[in-house]
């Protein structure tokens, strides 16, 4: 197996239609990224998987689906006016805009860079001597509070008194809708609200392709329980946080916890452990389960006035509950799931990129083709098999090109399997040629059993 890159991710991407650069003919919009058609099934095929593991098949979740526009006030309640927010700095020598920790971290690792506050982060760049990326001078401003929500006005006027905030997480959606789902679920503690949806973070520094961008999906469950249940809960959620990746192929070594410092820590959460994926560019966060106590529900009740807390009607205890939030980065999960796929190797002495997606991933489960396309006794059949498997199955018809072309071309966007229909087919036997990606071995399958036959190799 060769070594994957960012640069072969990237150029695959591009070329089969995962994910193109945003605005590309006006020149891009930095960081911005646009999901083709197979990017955009992959994508809605995780969605869809964590959707159900977590929320459908799981009677104790339940789902919102909240506005990304939010009452301000949400905001200061939640922290983030006053609290979310990095140390900026910039070049005076090129004018690149810098954030100082992650400078420190570069050059001193982590735990230097953790809890430092303005000037000490001003004053061990100087002391350290660290350097800017792009110039390699020594010579920032001071580092100042930068926060990064992004700020519009809602309505016709500019005003101060119309701005809102694009939501920097999901979470916030789900704790405002806290007492409706309880009202509506009479749902018993421990439960948990699921959302899947779009944030926004004005990040000073965006990159690694869609690792780190301004705008991205997250997959967020709050989930409420009892002070003195959440040591228990909290390991649970993270074997199944583990669980969802390995259960979609990613394998153990490739992954890892990371339990956050205390002055690490986000300014809600007493605990967080990280889950990190070994990527191209070196171990990177794709998920982080934090443990919020009650500091959201009880935020929220002070500054909107309602009351947000749970009554036990067995125990007649009324209490705010704690919650653990687990919380996934969608793009990130995606880009994950791309790179682990991602595989070459030499098949007939030519060389072949493979997708090596989970069944359940693939954009694409089953590709029909027609051996010849100039043959209608051939193509009409191939066609009549495209319309049964497309019922069950996301289906491509493709008759353009050799047949070994046309298998490159399906093992390079993930499709488990590739049927051929031929001259036997329509003559003899009835049977066609079901050709398996990843050991490419070839199985003459009856067209009567085909369905079956996909179906129990391919989770739905
Ligand atoms: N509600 C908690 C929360 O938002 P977070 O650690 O800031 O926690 C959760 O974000 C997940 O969202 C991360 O683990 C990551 O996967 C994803 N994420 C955060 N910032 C991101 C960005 N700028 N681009 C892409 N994904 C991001």
């Amino acid at each position: 197996m060769s070594k994957v890159t960012m640069e072969k991710i990237v150029s695959l991407s591009k070329r089969r239609g995962f994910v193109f650069p945003g605005s590309e003919i006006y020149g891009g919009l930095a960081n911005t990224w646009d999901y083709g058609p197979y990017g955009v099934e992959l994508k809605n095929n995780v969605k869809k998987s964590w959707w159900k593991r977590f929320v459908q098949d799981r009677p104790d979740i339940v789902g919102v689906d909240a506005s990304i526009l939010m009452n301000p006030r949400v905001w200061e309640a939640s922290g983030h006016v006053e609290s979310f927010s990095d140390p900026l700095m910039d070049c005076k020598n090129c004018k690149e805009r810098v954030r100082g920790d992650k400078l420190i971290e570069g050059k001193l690792g982590v735990d230097a860079a953790v809890g430092k506050t303005l000037k000490e982060i001003s004053e061990i760049i100087k002391d350290e001597k660290i350097t800017c990326p792009k110039c390699g001078k020594c010579n920032f401003t001071e580092a100042r509070s930068f926060n990064l929500m992004f700020k519009t006005h809602q309505g016709v006027v500019e005003e101060s008194s119309a701005l809102v905030y694009l939501r920097p997480e999901t979470a916030q959606g789900i704790f405002v809708n806290f007492k409706n789902v309880l009202a509506t679920t009479r749902k018993k503690i421990p439960f948990g609200i699921a959302q899947i949806g779009k944030a926004f973070r004005n990040e000073i520094t965006p990159g690694n392709f869609t690792f780190r961008t301004r705008e991205f999906d997250q997959m967020e469950i709050e989930y409420f329980i009892k002070t003195g249940t959440a040591v228990e809960i909290f390991e649970e959620l993270k074997k199944e946080s583990w669980g969802f990746y390995t259960g979609l192929g990613i394998k153990d070594e490739k992954m890892r916890f990371r339990e956050h410092d205390q002055k690490e820590l986000s300014h809600y959460s007493r605990m967080t452990v990280d889950i990190e994926y070994e990527f191209p560019f070196g171990w990177g966060e794709l998920m982080g389960l934090a443990h919020r106590g009650t500091y959201d529900l009880t935020q929220h009740t002070k500054f909107s006035g309602e009351e947000l807390n749970y009554f036990d009607p067995e125990t007649n205890e009324k209490y705010v509950p704690e919650v653990i939030e687990p919380s996934f980065g969608l793009d990130r999960s995606v880009l994950t799931f791309l790179i682990d796929a991602y595989d070459e190797d030499e098949i007939g002495g030519e060389n072949r990129v493979v997708m090596r997606f989970h069944p359940a991933l693939a954009p694409v489960k089953a590709a029909v083709l027609p051996l010849v396309k100039n043959k209608e006794i051939i193509t009409s059949k191939a066609k009549e098999i495209f319309n049964i498997l497309k019922k069950d199955f996301a289906t491509e018809y493709d008759e353009t090109g050799s047949i070994g072309k046309r298998y490159r071309r399906q093992d390079e966007i993930g499709t488990p399997f590739c049927i051929t229909i031929d001259f036997d087919t329509v003559e003899k036997d009835n049977a066609v040629t079901v050709r398996n990606r990843d050991t490419t071995n070839q199985e003459r399958v009856n067209v009567d059993h085909l369905s079956a036959y996909l179906a129990e190799k391919i989770v739905k």
